[in-house]
């Protein structure tokens, strides 16, 4: 007998978003199907070895990764679904247009398998643009109809707003819950699903503590087009807000005031709020480039100007630019000069390297004649395998990146960059100069240590 709080949930793509849903939905006691179409991936996951680099995802994968069936098999886990939640990739196409080519072959596998009278409600919960939950709907609906099966589908959006890093503890704790969908059924159905994150009746894993003072999320429910919108009007405004402070930084460079204490300064009023205010070389990652892009072109389409998002876009790309400026302002020459990085991931927490400052900080500096040394914690075989045969030396601990270097920059605020021992590195590099990216390091101290530190906006 099925316990009836409990649903068959299917979810499809394994990546950042989808496996950390997959999880997150068998710890609070669902039956979950995780489904990926690389084999490679689902052998590993059924081995309990983690794809992707994530706080407490190892350990749920062990506890949790046991009660799950992991599969390249869609159509072999739709007969007893409840719910099938969509979270293959999206990428961006070179207009900027999402490519939706992965949500179709899912939708459109959905429409061959079904069988008939099933009643099942799909979920997007990749970021998809507003019209996609109707497109997936008559997918499924077009292959049914050819073959003659009638079925009760409803697709509803659901979209994340979890943060690569802390994806878990996002899902777990999320500060509201978005629903878009135009029938009841699909929302009593996700509503029940969500039932124990929205009452916090579960009990969290012991490694993803539930957040002192947590307030109970809001759940909202919004027509799908609503809920489309909801993810890139938030994805927009945050980028915004960091392209906002970088902006300001510069101009604190000309007039000599440090952006830290500005952002302090502006940040404490309730209504700005403090975060998403760290001056530094710019955003990068799966989501903000590729949806700020996306939400342009639905602009476009409407010839509707959005020239809020474009500057955002645009302070952006002006901002990784500042690496090679300053370095051209401390060392001179950048021919024949070795530089270390520090940092690899567009975040740190993570070994995902989409999108990050430092792919354009490299090739810069590869193309201006330099030596690149890297260190990163977690994101170097990503990067070596994402680059094969650049130019780069991995190195394997700080140590070997301050080695003979001319200057050492900080592009990922990896904490353990915060205490490192500055005299005795100096002692190994060619000139003490410092790059702090994401203005995180001890400017006094390394001062003290004879470096010529150089932040963002300070
Ligand atoms: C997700 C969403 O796709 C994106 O819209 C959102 O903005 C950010 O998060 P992510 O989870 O990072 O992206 O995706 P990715 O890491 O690319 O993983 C997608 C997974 O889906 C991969 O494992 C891939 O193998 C799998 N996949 C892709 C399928 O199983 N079937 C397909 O047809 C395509
Ligand atoms: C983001 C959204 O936060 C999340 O809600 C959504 O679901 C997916 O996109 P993520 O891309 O994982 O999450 O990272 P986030 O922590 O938002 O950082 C994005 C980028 O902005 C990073 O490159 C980060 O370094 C940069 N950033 C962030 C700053 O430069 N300054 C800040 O103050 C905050």
């Amino acid at each position: 007998m099925k316990e009836k709080s409990k649903l068959d949930v299917v979810v499809v793509g394994t990546g950042y978003v989808g496996l950390t849903t997959g999880l997150a939905l068998a710890h609070l006691g669902h039956r979950v199907k995780c489904v990926d179409k690389n084999e490679e991936i689902v052998e590993r996951l059924k081995q309990g070895i983690p794809t992707i680099f994530e706080a407490g995802l190892k350990e749920l994968l062990n506890e949790t990764g046991r009660d799950i069936l992991f599969t390249s098999d869609l159509a072999g886990c739709l007969d007893a679904a409840d719910v099938v939640m969509i979270a293959v990739g999206t990428p961006a196409k070179d207009n900027g247009d999402t490519d939706l080519r992965y949500v179709e072959a899912v939708a459109r596998e959905i429409g061959e398998a079904l069988a008939p009278g099933q009643q099942l409600v799909v979920v997007n919960k990749s970021t998809v643009p507003v019209g996609t939950a109707r497109r997936v709907e008559t997918v499924i609906n077009e292959k049914l109809g050819e073959r003659g099966v009638k079925c009760a589908i409803s697709v509803a959006s659901n979209p994340e707003f979890l943060r690569e890093g802390t994806a878990l503890h996002d899902t777990f704790f999320p500060d509201r819950i978005v629903i878009g969908a135009d029938d009841l059924h699909a929302v009593n159905l996700l509503r029940q699903m969500y039932t124990p994150i929205l009452e916090q009746s579960f009990l969290p894993p012991r490694y993803i503590r539930r957040p002192e003072g947590y307030a109970l999320p809001v759940l909202i429910t919004t027509s799908p087009t609503s809920a489309e919108l909801t993810k890139y009007a938030a994805n927009a405004f945050l980028a915004t807000k960091v392209s906002f402070i970088n902006e300001f930084s510069g101009l604190a460079e000309k007039v000599g005031a440090d952006i830290s204490e500005v952002a302090r300064g502006i940040g404490l009023d309730k209504r700005i709020g403090t975060s998403f205010l760290k001056a530094g070389v710019g955003w990068g990652g799966s989501c903000f480039p590729k949806d700020t892009l996306s939400i342009l072109c639905t602009g476009r389409q409407y010839g509707y100007e959005m020239p809020l998002v474009e500057a955002a876009v645009e302070v952006n790309r002006r901002q990784r630019k500042i690496v090679i400026k300053k370095l051209q302002e401390a060392i001179k020459v950048i021919r024949g000069s070795t530089i270390g990085l520090m940092g690899l991931s567009f975040k740190p927490n993570t070994d995902d390297i989409r999108e990050s400052p430092a792919i354009m900080v490299i090739g810069d500096l590869l193309e201006l004649g330099a030596a690149v040394k890297v260190y990163d914690p977690v994101a170097m075989e990503n990067y070596r395998r994402t680059f094969p045969g650049q130019k780069v030396y991995y190195a394997p601990s700080i140590d070997e990146v301050a080695c003979h270097a001319d200057a050492l920059v900080l592009l990922t605020e990896w904490e353990e960059f915060l205490h490192l021992p500055w005299q005795s590195l100096g002692e190994k590099m060619q000139s003490r100069v410092i790059i702090d990216g994401r203005n995180m390091l001890p400017k006094e101290e390394l001062q003290a240590a004879g470096f010529t530190y150089m932040g963002v906006g300070r």
